[in-house]
This record gives structure tokens, C-alpha cells and sequence, in this order.
């Protein structure tokens, strides 16, 4: 695996490969890496014949009092784990290859990225959405891909991939889980012994509610006001959202249909998300995805 820094050995990298009629894959990444993450690699670098990922902690998509200057940086661990996931280059630039001195142009998905996430961090979608745009301007791969465990992000990306007509194939990644069923985070460093205990309480409440309105035993509205009551006292964290979606990420009710449900927890001081499908099954609705 070659570690690049800059945007022209990217490119220059991938003129050759494509050239050679090379399918180019990219995972965009911020480090931290887990099994999440690897997964996302594997699964790229079986579908293309050249994978890029990028590893770039992305000022703009954090929001003042965030954990921008604590977020995990292990750049050597990671250069392994990548290679060992199929990754043939890394791209890990500085701040300043990234983003020019000035930079005054933005892109923002305007409607998807508002609710859920969006509402309690302005501004972060429009920083995932410009730094991804990028990304794939730089690397110009002929498919991305991106973890569901991050749905909305997930869906903006979709939506401006489609609005902006770029030229990439995305393609979702399973949401992978500790074995005890906490979707796997590079934040979960954050969390103390008993935090770390609690917090798979929000999967278990989530799983038993999708199955609830699925199997047509509760309503959404009462499954909801049970969920939220039981995750805040099994984790001892506050919620910020938990909603039930259809698959537009707009607010499902029964006549809708409900297709996940997402919920975002404040556990001290560390978020937490995560979702589920409804009915839930398939992967990412089980421990280790
Ligand atoms: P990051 O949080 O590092 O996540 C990189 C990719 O890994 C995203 O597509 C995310 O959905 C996926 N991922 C994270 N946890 C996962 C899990 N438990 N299972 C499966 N996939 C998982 O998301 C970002 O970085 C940034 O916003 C980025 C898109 C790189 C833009 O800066």
C-alpha cells in the first residue's frame, strides 16, 4: 500500500491505474479505524481493481465545542490496518493540502441533511458534503463507498451524488456492531467503563421497538414513547433524537411505513448513533454486522 499526501500524487496515482482499465474504488474515512471501516475496504476492494481511501479528520464538518482537536489521530496503526484491508493507496493530507488559504465555496444538500443530526450540528452536513465532493473530484473513482451506520450521511450523499450528476456509483456498507451490539464508532474510545457497559442498551431498546411496530403490536407513536423512556434510563444518557423513518429519511407513521429507526444519544460526553431497519434482519441488525 503507497501513503500519499498530496492531491497530485492521488491523481497521478490514479491516471495510471485507470488507464490500465483499473475499476477505482474510494472509501472516504477520518481514521480511528475499526472493523467498521475495514469492512467498508474489503468490500470496496472487492468490487474495484484499485481502492483508494482517504484519511483526513475534515475541520469544516465539526462544529465549535466539538471534539475536533480530540478526535482520535493513530496514523501509523491505521497505515496497517488499511493495508490489510486491500487498501492499495491512503491519502492522508495536511489541512492546508485540502483546503486553500481563503477557500470561500461550499456545497450543501438542502433538504435531507436539515432534521435528525442536521438539527443539532449546523453546518455538518454542508462540511461532509464539500469534503466529499472534493474528494471525488480528486480521485474521480467510479464508486464510493459509505456505511450505513451513518444513515443520514448516507443519504445526503446519495442525494447530492444524484442532484450534481457525479459520475460514481455508491454503494452502501453494512452497519457493523461490538459483539454485545454497540454499532461500532471511533468515538466509543471516549467512553468510560461504565458508559461503555450501558451503551448497548440503545441497540437492544432499538431492535425490541422495530420488531414491535413491525409486528404490528404497537403503534409507532407508542413504540417511540416507550423506547425513548427506556434507553434514557438503561443508559443513563439523555437522547437527543429517536425517530422512526421510511425510506426517504422523512417521519414515518403507520400509513407511510416505517423503514428504520435512528436515534442519536448523549452519553457524558460522547455522542452516540445509531439505526435500525424495520422490520429488523439483515446486516447490521445483529452483533458483528
Ligand atoms: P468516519 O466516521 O471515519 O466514517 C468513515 C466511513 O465508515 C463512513 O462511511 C461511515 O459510515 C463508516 N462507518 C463508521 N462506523 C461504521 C460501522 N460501525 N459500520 C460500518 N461502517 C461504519 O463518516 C465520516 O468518517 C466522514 O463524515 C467522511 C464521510 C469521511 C467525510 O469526512
Amino acid at each position: 500500500m503507497e501513503l500519499v499526501r498530496t492531491k497530485d500524487e492521488v491523481r497521478r496515482a490514479v491516471a495510471g491505474r485507470r488507464a490500465g482499465e483499473k475499476i477505482i474504488g474510494l472509501v472516504p474515512t477520518m481514521g480511528g479505524f475499526h472493523e467498521g471501516h475495514l469492512t467498508l475496504m474489503r468490500l470496496c476492494a472487492g468490487r474495484a481493481g484499485f481502492t483508494v481511501a482517504s484519511l483526513f479528520v475534515n475541520p469544516i464538518q465539526f462544529g465549535p465545542g466539538e471534539d475536533l482537536e480530540s478526535y482520535p489521530r493513530h496514523e501509523q496503526r491505521d497505515r496497517e490496518l488499511a493495508a490489510g484491508a486491500g487498501v492499495d493507496l491512503l491519502f492522508a493530507p495536511a489541512v492546508d493540502e485540502m483546503y486553500a488559504p481563503g477557500c470561500s465555496t461550499f456545497v450543501e444538500e438542502t433538504e435531507l441533511g436539515q432534521g435528525l443530526c442536521g438539527a443539532s450540528r449546523p453546518g455538518h452536513f454542508r462540511g461532509v458534503t464539500t469534503v466529499v465532493t472534493k474528494l471525488l473530484n480528486i480521485v474521480q473513482p467510479d464508486l464510493a463507498v459509505f456505511g450505513r451506520k451513518d444513515l443520514q450521511q448516507l443519504m445526503v450523499i446519495r442525494r447530492m451524488v444524484r442532484d450534481l450528476d457525479f459520475p460514481v456509483e455508491i454503494i452502501e456498507g453494512p452497519l457493523v456492531r461490538e459483539p454485545d451490539g454497540l454499532a461500532m464508532s471511533s468515538r466509543n474510545v471516549y467512553l468510560d467503563e461504565s458508559r461503555r457497559a450501558a451503551a448497548p442498551g440503545m441497540y437492544a431498546v432499538l431492535m425490541r421497538a422495530a420488531a414491535q411496530i413491525a409486528g404490528g403490536q404497537r403503534q409507532i407513536s407508542a413504540a417511540l414513547a416507550a423506547a425513548r423512556e427506556e434507553i434514557e434510563r438503561k443508559t443513563g444518557g439523555r437522547l437527543e433524537y429517536l425517530e422512526a423513518l421510511d425510506n426517504e429519511l422523512a417521519a414515518a407513521d403507520e400509513a407511510a411505513g416505517c423503514a428504520y429507526l435512528a436515534a442519536a444519544l448523549q452519553l457524558g460526553a460522547t455522542r452516540l448513533i445509531d439505526n435500525v431497519r424495520v422490520p429488523p434482519g439483515g446486516s447490521g441488525d445483529g452483533p458483528d454486522g
